[in-house]
């Protein structure tokens, strides 16, 4: 069985690492594209080295067990005593606010207004570097969880993206980073999130281990690539347009399928040097942050999971940091016609939506191809990880 397993693992990312090296033949042939420079440098060939392939490998029925071994704890955890901060809203305001740096503020996941600085100095609040980093993927569901979890009493994290790695100018310091970062104790876990991370520049796994610390615990959280690439899709347009309303230039904007389709072969197909596709080649992505961060230091998450039962996702974090169980069952509630999960406690809250973002029905032949494209990469993730993820092999229909 576990022979099995390993030879099919063996087999697919044989298949990976071939694709990855005809398609790098393909890009080292077409260097004045400028994606190409980005394209060559995530696929530098110590990512792909065989014996690190064999370490993951070896590594991904460990991760199995290890998962199986955390559901036992949670049946145990449920049975013992409820933190009341997750029942009273006073314990709440009391455990979220009385020893840390912030005036309390709805909704709970802002700190917005710092304490006086006597009374910060006080709590030994200061601002640290993040603990925790959550690298994307891109639209699939970082904020949502980040709002989530910043709910936790232990637990405070970047208002915004700092973008501290991709978007660096050459004298930024570690210490501009941290001021990026609100005040905290030593009883709070920072996290900061900058979905661009995961993909570019290809160096940020190894660039957090040296700058920020071995230490750091990495959250990733991923769905359906196709769909990934829909959403990715939409938030490129609503900021064209915004862009165009403040320049008033009536540029005609490229369809999905336009730009998703390689139109320099005659055969077509998947362009996969477009920046949307590429983001969904999950699994070749990961190998980049498994090669510097062992396994037990990255959570991987199902953003779709996050979406229809969020709670399980949450005490995965929640296990995952070693924090005392916060969320229950009753903090969450499905709002029928939005069809998303609002919290119910501390404080009434909902996700915003998706800034009306509607999906548009993506050409059928299109879409197929996306999914004949994503497939293989899907299973080595699955093989890679030893993990199951929802959307595998439920592309078929896009309308569900
Ligand atoms: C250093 O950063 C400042 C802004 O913080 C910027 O104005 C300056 O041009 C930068 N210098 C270099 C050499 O990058
Ligand atoms: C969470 O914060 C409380 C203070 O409110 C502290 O006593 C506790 O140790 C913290 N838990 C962790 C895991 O840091």
């Amino acid at each position: 069985m576990a022979m099995e397993r390993l030879r099919k693992s063996l087999l697919v990312i044989a298949c990976l690492t071939t694709v990855l090296f005809i398609w790098r033949g393909q890009i080292a042939g077409n260097p004045e594209n400028c994606i190409c420079t980005e394209m060559v440098a995530v696929e530098s060939p110590s990512v792909l080295t065989k014996s690190s392939l064999n370490e993951q490998i070896g590594d991904s029925s460990d991760t199995y067990l290890l998962e199986k071994s955390v559901m036992a704890t949670d049946i145990l955890e449920n049975v013992g005593d409820i933190w009341d901060a997750s029942v009273d809203k006073e314990a709440y305001l009391r455990a979220k606010y009385d020893n840390f740096c912030y005036k309390p503020e709805e909704p709970y996941f802002k700190h917005v207004q710092p304490l006086e600085r006597s009374k910060l100095k006080q709590r030994g609040c200061r601002k640290k570097l993040p603990q925790i980093i959550m690298p994307g993927a891109r639209k699939c569901g970082t904020g949502a969880l980040l709002r989530f979890l910043k709910i936790h009493p232990n637990i405070t994290g970047a208002p915004e993206e700092p973008h501290f790695f991709d978007q660096r100018r050459a004298n930024l310091t570690t210490s501009d980073y941290s001021e990026k970062m609100p005040y905290s104790t030593d009883s709070q876990l920072v996290i900061e999130k900058t979905p661009t991370y995961f993909y570019r520049p290809h160096n940020t796994p190894q660039l957090i281990k040296d700058e920020i610390s071995s230490d750091t615990k990495i959250i990733i959280v991923l769905c359906d690539p196709v769909r990934r690439a829909v959403s990715d899709y939409l938030e490129f347009i609503w900021r064209e347009k915004r862009r165009s309303e403040k320049h008033v230039v009536g540029k005609k904007l490229d369809s999905f399928e336009h730009l998703v389709w390689d139109h320099a072969t005659i055969r077509g197909g998947i362009n996969q040097l477009n920046e949307m596709i590429d983001v969904g080649i999950y699994a070749k992505h990961l190998i980049r942050w498994f090669d510097v961060f062992s396994r037990d230091q990255i959570l991987l998450l199902d953003g779709t999971l996050l979406l229809t039962d969020p709670l399980s996702e949450l005490k995965t974090v929640e296990r995952f940091l070693g924090l005392r169980s916060f969320f229950q069952k009753d903090h969450f509630s499905m709002n029928e016609e939005r069809g998303i999960f609002c919290m119910d406690f501390p404080s009434e809250y909902c996700l915003p939506g998706c800034k009306g973002r509607k999906h548009p029905h993506v050409d059928d032949k299109v879409w197929a191809s996306l999914c004949d494209f994503y497939a293989p990469y899907d299973r080595s993730l699955e093989q890679m990880t030893g993990k199951h993820f929802s959307w595998v092999g439920k592309c078929a229909s896009q309308d569900q």
